[in-house]
Parts: structure tokens; C-alpha cells; sequence
């Protein structure tokens, strides 16, 4: 029988408050049984089951894998230069996504899937278990097809982001490709995709463009999630709320009344830090929509435009440094909050039935994650109760 015990954990992160103590879950001296890829046992480690498999913590912290909900991972080259020049005084704007587009129309099916895949992997050995990707830098119907076909070979939780800019041959016609997402593009992604996102923004979509286009993705099957308000305060949060979507991400700007419609909604609310420290913008008030009792995700937002990262590690320190998280509202938002925005109940936490997605930290508790920015605490990453 595939098991396997991992004993002698010393912190135990269930983010199952049914579990242990507060709302992380949490059990000292703890153990956990792996079976067939999925936590069959959680508890204290004086009445663990016996296994012919075990593995020693060694007294160290174990957390649920990292859920990055929000990333776009399917491009070729990079913008380095256009970095540099942001760090020298220039602005970020929509517009150097066109950059990443021609470069991406360009590349080969076997280049982008490597370096997909290279990112992919880059993130699951810093923890992140369960990846989202978008597309969004191909912008035909066939480079938008193209790279969520691509994208579906690496994650079940693929993003149709057509709508990601309009691109230089639709300028000045706007409403003509918003036609082309919603009377072609959207059937024929419809098997690689499971959700829909627009870039609901300046230099980007309106509202209304937004609107049109999530609800054509809904009548096809395709489930509703938006990056809204992350470069000016716009109607983002309150579209998202209306159409029921699954997450609104960035949120940079917001007012009292997207946290009066958030805090009705299902919706999570997901915020990028990996964004605001690599545009060098201002961080959200993220406290604001925290104590208003919001659920929360934070994703790395894996881009070569906006945030170059895949650690999610890094942005928990973001969160907590820049942000005014606490560590435990980061490691919750980055595990938790991501399966929630992602719609998942079987990742982010560790219950039995779970999948057995997990790491072992080299450090005794998850705090480090914030309080030693920039160093590799990944011990052994765990996946479907595999370790990689
Ligand atoms: O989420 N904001 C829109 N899209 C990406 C950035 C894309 C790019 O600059 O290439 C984001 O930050
Ligand atoms: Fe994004």
C-alpha cells in the first residue's frame, strides 16, 4: 500500500480550525499519514498510526503547499530593460505588455512550453503545489488558443485572459475585438480554459467592455475572476461582485463601498504585492479590507511586465513587511485564501481526504517565511504525497 508517515513535525499548519489551535489549524508535535496522495491521518504524534514508510521532521514546521492563484506564466523573453527603467523614474503602464505579445506571437510551441515549465517548476520547489496560469500575451485566436493548450499541460487552472490588452492591430477599434473574444475566441479556448478574466483597467477595458465579455465566458461554462482597479479606482471590485466572480485581483484602489460589496460577496480579494514592489507603487490598505472580515488570497502575479517572481515565500514577506499583514493572515492568504479564490476544497489545507500537498521548512515555524526575506527555507516539497 502506497502510505507514508512524516512524524516528529514540530509545528503543524492544518488551516483547519477544527484541528488545532486558531485559525492556521495549528498542532505541536505533530504527525501526519499520507495515503494514495491524500492525508489519510492528522494529529498529535504520541497516537500516530505506524507505517513502514516514515520520514523525521526533525522538530521542524510543516505548511500546506502555497495555492498561487494568479500568474501569467505562458510568454517568451522578458522586460528587463523596461525594469531597469522603472527603477530609474519610469512608470508602469499597460502598454509593455504589447512588448511580451510580439515576442510570444513569435516564439515556438516548444519555447513557450519550456519556459512555462521552467517557471512552474521554479515555483513548486519554493512550495507553490498548485499553480494558476492565464493566457493573455497571444491576443488571435490562434496564440490564444495556443497557449492555454499549452497552459492545460501544466495546471488545471487555466485562465482565458483574451481581453488582456487590445492589441496594436485592433487600436482605435476596441469594440471590434472585444467581438472576436466573445464570437470566437471564447468557444474555441473553451476546452483548455476553466476560467475567465478580463483587465479591467486604464489602458486596458472599461466596465462595460468587462462586462460583456465575462458574461459571453459564463454562457459558455467559463467561470468569472477580473484584475480590477490595479492601476486607478474603477468599477473593477463592483463588476466582479455583480457577476459573481470567483476572485478580484490586484485591487491596489479601492473605496468604502467595494469593501461594503466585497463583504457581501463570495468573492475573494487578491492581492498582488509581488505588483506594487516591482512597479515601485504604492501598497494597497490591505488592514482596510482585513478587518473588514474579507477573505484573502496573495499570488506571486508571475509576469515578465509587472512581478518577475514565482516565490511565494518572498511575497508572504511582502504582505507582512509592506502590507501590515500578520504572518498568520500571509501563510493563510497564500494557502487557504488561494484555494478559496481558485474555488478548491481539496488543497490549502491539510484535513483527511486533502491531497497531500505539503512542505517541510527548514526553520521551526512559519514566521520565518516573513522574518528571513530572501532565504530558501524549503527543506522537501510534498506533492500528491509524493516528494519532489
Ligand atoms: O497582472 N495587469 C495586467 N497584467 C499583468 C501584467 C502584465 C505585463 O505587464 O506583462 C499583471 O500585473
Ligand atoms: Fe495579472
Amino acid at each position: 500500500m502506497s502510505q507514508s508517515l512524516i512524524k516528529n513535525i514540530g509545528l503543524l499548519v492544518t488551516n483547519n480550525p477544527s484541528l488545532g489551535k486558531t485559525e492556521l489549524g495549528l498542532i505541536e508535535n505533530a504527525a501526519l499519514l499520507i495515503e494514495h496522495g491524500k492525508v489519510s491521518w492528522v494529529g498529535a504524534s504520541e497516537s500516530a498510526p505506524t507505517s513502514e514508510k516514515t520520514t523525521d521532521a526533525a522538530g521542524k514546521a510543516v505548511i500546506p503547499g502555497f495555492v498561487d492563484s494568479h500568474n501569467h506564466l505562458i510568454f517568451a523573453k522578458d522586460r528587463a530593460a523596461e525594469f531597469a527603467a522603472r527603477m530609474k523614474g519610469e512608470s508602469y503602464s499597460a502598454g509593455g505588455i504589447a512588448t511580451t505579445v510580439e515576442a510570444t506571437r513569435a516564439a515556438s510551441d516548444d519555447d513557450l512550453l519550456s519556459n512555462a515549465t521552467r517557471l512552474v517548476h521554479e515555483g513548486l520547489h519554493s512550495g507553490t503545489t498548485t499553480v494558476e496560469t492565464k493566457s493573455g500575451y497571444g491576443l488571435t485566436v490562434k496564440d490564444e488558443v495556443r497557449s492555454l493548450h499549452i497552459a492545460k499541460q501544466l495546471t488545471d487552472e487555466t485562465t482565458f485572459l483574451g481581453a488582456h490588452v487590445v492589441p496594436s492591430e485592433y487600436k482605435g477599434k476596441a469594440d471590434e475585438y472585444v467581438d472576436l473574444i466573445c464570437e470566437q475566441m471564447i468557444t474555441q479556448v473553451k476546452p483548455y480554459a476553466k476560467w475567465i478574466d478580463v483587465f479591467c483597467d486604464k489602458g486596458a477595458f472599461t466596465t462595460d467592455q468587462a462586462r460583456k465579455i465575462l458574461l459571453a465566458g459564463k454562457v459558455a461554462g467559463l467561470l468569472p475572476r477580473l484584475h480590477a482597479n490595479q492601476l486607478e479606482q474603477g468599477d473593477g471590485i463592483a463588476l466582479g461582485v455583480e457577476l459573481g466572480a470567483a476572485s478580484v485581483d490586484h485591487i491596489s484602489h479601492f473605496n468604502q463601498n467595494d469593501i461594503e460589496l466585497l463583504k457581501k460577496s463570495k468573492t475573494v480579494a487578491t492581492f498582488l504585492p509581488g505588483a506594487e514592489f516591482s512597479t515601485r507603487s504604492n501598497y494597497p490598505d490591505a488592514r482596510k479590507i482585513l478587518d473588514a472580515g474579507i477573505t484573502v488570497a496573495i499570488a506571486s502575479d508571475c509576469n515578465p511586465g509587472s512581478s518577475y517572481t514565482t516565490n511565494m515565500g518572498f511575497v508572504i514577506a511582502l504582505a507582512v513587511r509592506d502590507m501590515f499583514f500578520t504572518p498568520e493572515q500571509a501563510l493563510w492568504s497564500a494557502t487557504k485564501g488561494g484555494a478559496l479564490a481558485l474555488q478548491r476544497d481539496d488543497v490549502g489545507h491539510l484535513s483527511v481526504g486533502s491531497r497531500a500537498d505539503f512542505v517541510i521548512l527548514k526553520e521551526s515555524s512559519y514566521i520565518h517565511l516573513a522574518y528571513r526575506p530572501g532565504v530558501n527555507l524549503v527543506d522537501e516539497v510534498w506533492q500528491h504525497g509524493k516528494r519532489i
